[in-house]
Formats: C-alpha cells, sequence, structure tokens
C-alpha cells in the first residue's frame, strides 16, 4: 500500500494545457475519484500516475519517494480501463492469470493467487468461461481481478462501469467498494458521473479544464461547492443559481426587487468581505433547499408555476420569479401529493441555513478567507 502525492503537475500536448499545476495528497488506503466533465484531464492525470505518460512538469511521489523516474512496470499499480479488453479466447483464470505469466510467477503461486481474487470478487465460478460467455459485469470483474492478481500497491480505474446498463452499475459500484475497503488498496477512480463519485469515493477531487476546483469529502462537496463550476456540476437537478444585489445590513435584492434577508452569521460573514453596496452576486438555491407556500410570507417572495414533472419520488416544479412570473427560471423539489397547475402563484420560502453564496469571481463567499478556492473559470495567456 502506499500513500500518493502530486506537486505541481502539468501535462502539456502541445497548446493544450491537459493537467495545469495539480496538487493532491491521498493517503494510504484511501478511496479518491477524479470527478469533471470530458476533457478536464482526468485520464491524462492516471495515466501519469501510472508512468505511461510523463508529465511535463512536476513531481509524483509514492510514500514520499519521488517515481518520475520509475518504469510504470515497477510502480506496482493495477489499472483497468474503460474497455477492459479481456483475451477472447483465453478462459477467465487465464486471463486474470496473465499477468503473473508474464513475470514467470510459480505455477502454484498463480493458482492460489487466481483463486484467492477471483473469490473476492465471487466469480469463483466462472473461472473456466471465456469472456464472451459472461455478462458485461462479470467481464468488469474479471478485469479488476487482473489488475488486484499482481497485488498492486495503487488501483487506478478509468471509468471502470460505463459500459454497464444502469442496474449492474448501482451492483458493481458497491461491489468494487467493498473490494477496496476489504484490501486497504489505496484507490483512484476516474469517473464523469457524480453519482458514482459521491457514493464510493472517501474524497472527491473536482477537475475543470485542467485545474483542481475542490478536493474534500463528498458531503463538503454538496453542502459548500468552492465555487460556481462545483455547484453547477454537483447536485441533480442542479442548483438554481442567479443574480442578486448586495445590500448593506445583510440583505439580496432578488429579481424583482424583494428582499432576502440573510441569516446573523451570514450577514456578518459577507460584512467582513467589504461588499460594495448594489455588488451582483450569484444566490445558489438547490431544488431541495427551496419550500413552497400557498400564501404570502415574509420570507418568501413569488412565482409562478411553469411546468411540473415527476421524477421518481420527487416532483420537480419549474416556476419563473417575480410577480407576474416574468423572472428567472428556478426548480424546486416537493412532495408528489402536493397538486400544482401551470400558471399557479407560489410563494417560495428558501432554507435560510442553505443558501449558497458567489462573488463577481466566482468563488464562494461563505468559505473563510483563507480557505479560498480557485477561480472557476481559468484565465490562460
Ligand atoms: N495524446 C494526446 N495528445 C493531444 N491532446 C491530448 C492527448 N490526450 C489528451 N489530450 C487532451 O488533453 C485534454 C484532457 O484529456 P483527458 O483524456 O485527460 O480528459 P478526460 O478528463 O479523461 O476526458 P473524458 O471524460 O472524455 O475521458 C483534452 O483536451 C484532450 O483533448
Ligand atoms: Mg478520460
Amino acid at each position: 500500500m502506499a500513500s500518493i502525492r502530486l506537486e505541481h503537475l502539468t501535462k502539456r500536448f502541445g497548446n493544450v494545457v491537459a493537467v495545469d499545476d495539480l496538487n493532491l495528497e491521498i493517503a494510504d488506503g484511501e478511496f479518491v475519484a477524479l470527478l469533471g466533465p470530458s476533457g478536464c484531464g482526468k485520464t491524462t492525470t492516471l495515466l501519469m500516475i501510472a508512468g505511461i505518460y510523463e508529465p511535463t512538469e512536476g513531481k509524483i511521489y509514492f510514500d514520499d519517494v519521488c517515481v518520475n523516474d520509475v518504469a510504470p512496470k515497477d510502480r506496482y499499480v493495477g489499472l483497468v480501463f474503460q474497455s477492459y479488453a479481456l483475451y477472447p479466447h483465453m478462459s477467465v483464470f487465464d486471463n486474470i492469470a496473465f499477468p503473473l505469466r508474464l513475470n514467470k510467477t510459480p505455477r502454484a503461486e498463480i493458482e492460489r493467487r487466481v483463486r484467492e481474487v477471483a473469490k473476492l470478487a465471487q466469480i469463483e465460478n466462472l473461472l473456466d468461461r471465456r469472456p464472451a460467455q459472461l455478462s458485461g459485469g462479470q467481464q468488469q470483474r474479471v478485469a479488476l481481478c487482473r489488475a488486484l492478481v499482481k497485488e498492486p500497491e495503487v488501483l487506478l480505474l478509468d471509468e471502470p462501469l460505463s459500459n454497464l446498463d444502469a442496474r449492474l452499475r448501482i451492483e458493481t459500484r458497491a461491489e468494487i467498494k467493498r473490494l477496496q475497503k476489504e484490501l486497504g488498496i489505496t484507490t483512484i477512480l476516474v469517473t464523469h458521473d457524480q453519482i458514482e463519485a459521491l457514493s464510493m469515493a472517501d474524497r472527491v477531487a473536482v477537475m475543470h479544464q485542467g485545474v483542481l476546483q475542490q478536493y474534500t469529502t463528498p458531503e463538503e462537496l454538496y453542502n459548500r461547492p468552492a465555487n460556481l463550476f462545483v455547484a453547477s456540476f454537483i447536485g441533480d437537478p442542479p442548483m438554481n443559481l442567479f443574480e442578486v444585489r448586495y445590500r448593506r445590513g445583510g440583505e439580496l435584492e432578488l429579481p424583482g426587487g424583494r428582499a432576502l434577508r440573510l441569516p446573523e452569521p451570514l450577514a456578518r460573514r459577507l460584512e467582513a468581505r467589504r461588499l460594495e453596496e448594489g455588488a451582483t452576486l450569484t444566490l445558489g438555491l438547490r431544488p431541495e433547499d427551496v419550500e413552497l407556500s400557498e400564501t404570502e410570507t415574509p420570507e418568501g417572495f413569488p412565482a409562478e408555476v411553469y411546468l411540473a414533472e415527476t421524477l421518481g419520488g420527487d416532483l420537480l416544479v419549474h416556476f419563473r420569479l417575480g410577480d407576474g412570473g416574468d423572472g428567472p427560471r428556478l426548480r424546486a423539489l416537493t412532495d408528489p401529493e402536493r397538486r400544482v397547475t401551470m400558471g399557479q402563484r407560489l410563494w417560495l420560502v428558501p432554507d435560510p441555513n442553505k443558501l449558497h453564496l458567489f462573488g463577481p469571481d466566482g468563488r464562494s463567499l461563505l468559505a473563510e478567507a483563507e480557505e479560498e478556492a480557485p477561480v472557476p473559470h481559468p484565465q490562460r495567456a
């Protein structure tokens, strides 16, 4: 097992900065997800850790030893790719045994280790089959076994579940998480699927355009997104974001002119930032943190129902803000038993303790000044 540290890691392909000055620490035995949209630099990061790509700049440490000049095979990493490419003409046993045969492991040792990992992944009864005789999820587990049989110090998984259907994905997700905890093996999972990252990992590193946006636990990521990018990326249905004006003394002017009174601690925190009167901020409200009221309340603001859709156990109501229903759109999750009709006028009451606020540069205003996040849209020369 090993801890991993990335220091100022950068990878350029010609003019493209695929990974930009990445700093990350992964503890021994930790399960970390690299999460971000397509092209944000996840696979490039993983391949640098595996030793397949050479960093343009920066250093990679395993257990405080720099491995920049260590060959891939001497890094003791197990890799599982999205296209797990099993050998079709070989049995499951031989597929798993392949890396051991390559480095001339004794026969009895191969037998023992293949059976051991197959048992862990619950595919012992499939060892004689060919890959074509397996389901996608079973093939995935064979690929995982092939990576684990080398007893690697670090397990690297690149979108390992994306070929599976929804149900199998949930099953295999749980299976991988259980295996990881059982073996205590330091693991990095690359994914663009937030549910996958948030449900499996101990900590999640969100990336955007090669730049690390936030690195923390799933709960923190959800409850305290550090900037507008993370706020809009994490959460489904996504967070409502709209422009408001700051009023000294702890009020926000909403579209349409109504004021939202901020809870005392939040008002004080904003006061400390010395924002200008009338400064434009972005208010974030998760759909699940908005209550609907039939009657006017001082903490609420008026909106008109635009559309309602049933999502499993919830009703997602789309609103347009403002007295005339001509303001920005906003979504709220509510109980499906509630009857709403198109054009209906309701009052939206945000949970004052669940507000998110972002400054003109896109950074969260709720974080302490010393833990400020990167600006979400990096400027590049
Ligand atoms: N070999 C390469 N040559 C040139 N550019 C590359 C190369 N590999 C990756 N890139 C570029 O680097 C950026 C990051 O690519 P990367 O494959 O790391 O993204 P990713 O986050 O894994 O995306 P996805 O979710 O689509 O797999 C992209 O802009 C990509 O086009
Ligand atoms: Mg990728």
